[in-house]
């Protein structure tokens, strides 16, 4: 029998957990038209979430875009992606889809081919002869443009929005901003993961972005959905497992969606099929998951310089919200001086391994802080 358990990828369906209230919130600021950031720190079902609410819109009302960023590195890729997904958004068929990138582009070359379901698949060149044009203004005024010609509300997704802050101008930024303001009839989502960034550049009134949106900060889904989804996955294999090691499972990852999913997968196979989870089983499972993840972990910890794994060891060991540029602090930990504690904090930060939350500095992989906590105690 198939794990239930899936973790990893964007879920659907039954392995959809929740977000009832986050679902009907963007729902309403998609038909508002509105400008909306959505944030979270890494794996928190940000995609997921995102995707749900563009595939319940109705089909015949609503065009919907979704373009990632990850791939993107300046404005010319960013350029290719957005024209990528726009073209391949309103087109089924190949030739619907050469028409429509003919009449959108004049710069852009399509060439199509057809992926394995049939479906038309876009790529594209530049028209070297006709540099004059502005692609970038161009791409931008797309969904407007979309929207007068299909007779469709229009909703564009930049998901992981963080990636444009390492291009090397902020000129695709600026854009934005003037594009979307003048865009009063398409709703636009930005959802990105590097809190701190996303943060930054919709709060800081220096850059472009400022205030040119709501804002609206991923949570965690809490326990009280998980007995559900979590009782239900089991019993309809055939096994069960009680609401007290529920509890203490969600204790352990703080219901974060993507490491709850995790630990779900290892218990569920720890479990014979007819029988119960065990309180031990917990135990086993969280050891299953650290030793799989171990060579990873060991190779980032490698990485790190010696204040750096202090700093780490102790914001691992202390509760939440403990503060790391306090005397006691940095001397339990070794760490000599607030200027240490500075760099190791910056250095965390950029590599993503710690958070800044409003409590304090926080390690959002909940597996890696377990991992440093036992490797502590050895
Ligand atoms: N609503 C949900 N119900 C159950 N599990 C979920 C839900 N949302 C997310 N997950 C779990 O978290 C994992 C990551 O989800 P997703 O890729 O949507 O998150 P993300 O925030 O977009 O991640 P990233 O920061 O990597 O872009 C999923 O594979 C799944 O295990
Ligand atoms: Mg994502």
């Amino acid at each position: 029998m198939r794990n239930p358990f899936q973790y990893g990828g964007v879920v659907t369906g039954e392995s959809f957990c929740n977000r009832t209230r986050e679902l009907a919130d963007i729902r309403r600021s998609v038909e508002n038209a509105e400008k909306l950031f959505v944030y979270s720190e890494r794996r928190l079902g940000k995609t997921s979430l995102i995707r749900k609410v563009l595939s319940e819109l109705p089909e015949q009302d609503y065009l919907t875009v979704y373009i990632d960023l990850w791939p993107t590195d300046g404005e010319t890729s960013f350029v290719l992606a957005c024209a990528k997904a726009f073209s391949e958004a309103m087109a089924t068929s190949t030739d619907k889809l050469l028409k429509t990138t003919k009449l959108f582009f004049s710069r852009l070359v399509p060439s199509v081919s057809a992926n394995d379901e049939g479906k038309p698949v876009v790529t594209f060149g530049f028209d070297q002869k006709r540099p004059d044009i502005p692609l970038l203004e161009e791409v931008l005024a797309m969904p407007a443009k979309a929207s007068a010609n299909e007779g469709k509300r229009v909703v564009v997704v930049f998901d992981e929005f963080q990636q444009i802050l390492e291009y090397e101008s902020d000129n695709v930024e600026r854009l934005l901003r003037s594009t979307i303001q003048h865009q009063s009839d398409v709703a636009y989502i930005f959802c990105g993961s590097r809190k701190h960034l996303i943060r930054q550049m919709f709060m800081d009134s220096q850059r472009p972005m400022y205030r040119s949106g709501a804002h609206y900060p991923l949570g965690l889904i809490g326990e009280d959905h998980w007995q559900g989804f979590i009782t239900e996955k089991f019993k309809v294999t055939g096994k069960s497992i009680s609401t007290d090691i529920i509890s203490k499972l969600c204790a352990l990852t703080e219901g974060h969606p993507f490491y709850t999913q995790h630990l779900c997968h290892p218990l569920w196979e720890l479990c014979e099929t007819g029988g119960a989870v065990s309180d031990e089983m917990i135990g086993q499972a969280t050891e299953l998951l650290l030793e799989r993840e171990s060579y990873a972990f060991m190779n980032l910890w490698d990485s790190l310089t010696r204040n750096a794994r202090r700093l780490l060891k102790g914001v691992a060991a202390e509760p939440l919200g403990i503060q790391v540029f306090s005397a006691e602090f940095i001397r339990k930990y070794q760490l000599g001086s607030s200027s240490n504690v500075q760099r190791a904090v910056d250095l965390l930060l950029k590599k993503d391994i710690i958070d800044k939350e409003e409590g304090g500095i926080v390690i959002p992989d909940r597996f890696f802080r377990l991992w440093i906590n036992s490797k502590q105690n050895n």
